[in-house]
């Protein structure tokens, strides 16, 4: 098997575990990108089989996905509240489980839904783990597109090295009609203490810092799934 084909199974097998957290009448948080699609895919194989569950997507992409297979959504109109969460993410620091998300561009929503969840479960494979966050993996900032030229000079007095990221030289633009700056930061000391300085940048609609959100990580590898809890 190629590295991505294996990757892409220890990716599987996080979710396939996370998904078995999931009970009768739950309201879940449907994560953005890969490893949250691999276990949006777990869900809808439970759903055929009965279980009755309604998600609420961090993503136009996931909701598509959830759409097309068949689980239920609903959104915060009915809830304000959400049982479980499972999501990706791009870092998981090992020792506070906080983590660094947004590469997927949908990092608002998704820390909307972790804030609204009892718990959140995010499913990785091992290669996401590290130290410190920081260093090889931008920090993803969501800014209004207005003005964007001078939050993008104010993030780089943030101890940032933010770059407008785009898509077929075009700046990219989030599910809210946002854009994204992608901060270079060489090693996060202090996540929450940044990431309070970073929202108070007018412009800065949210940070890709999710602090104190993860409840537990569930860690693909060869042969299980390692479960890390906070
Ligand atoms: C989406 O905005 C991100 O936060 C994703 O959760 C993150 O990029 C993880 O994606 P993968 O599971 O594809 O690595």
């Amino acid at each position: 098997m190629s590295a991505s084909g294996q990757q892409d199974e220890f990716k599987r097998a996080a979710a396939a575990r996370a998904v078995e957290e999931i009970h009768d009448g739950m309201i879940v948080g449907l994560g953005s990108g890969s490893t949250a699609e691999f276990a949006v895919e777990a869900l809808a194989a439970r759903v055929v089989k009965g279980l009755r569950v309604e998600g609420i997507p961090t993503s136009e992409r996931t909701a598509a996905l959830a759409r097309r297979l068949g689980v239920p959504l609903t959104d915060f109109a009915a809830h304000r509240r959400i049982d479980i969460t499972i999501d990706g993410a791009d870092q998981v620091e090992r020792g506070t489980l906080n983590l660094i998300k947004g590469l997927g561009g949908a990092l608002l929503r998704e820390k909307i839904v972790a804030t609204a969840s009892a718990r959140m479960i995010v499913v990785v494979d091992a290669s996401k783990l590290v130290d410190r966050l920081g260093g090889a993996v931008p920090l993803p900032v969501e800014i209004v597109s207005f003005g964007w030229e001078a939050v993008l000079a104010s993030l780089a007095s943030a101890a940032c090295a933010p770059r407008l990221r785009h898509v077929d030289s075009r700046p990219f633009v989030t599910d809210n009609a946002n854009y994204i700056a992608d901060c270079a930061i060489t090693d996060i000391a202090d996540a929450a203490a940044l990431n309070v300085r970073l929202k108070t940048i007018a412009g800065v609609v949210e940070t890709g810092l999710f602090i104190a959100l993860a409840s537990q990580v569930f860690v693909g590898r060869a042969g299980g799934v390692d479960v890390f809890s906070r």
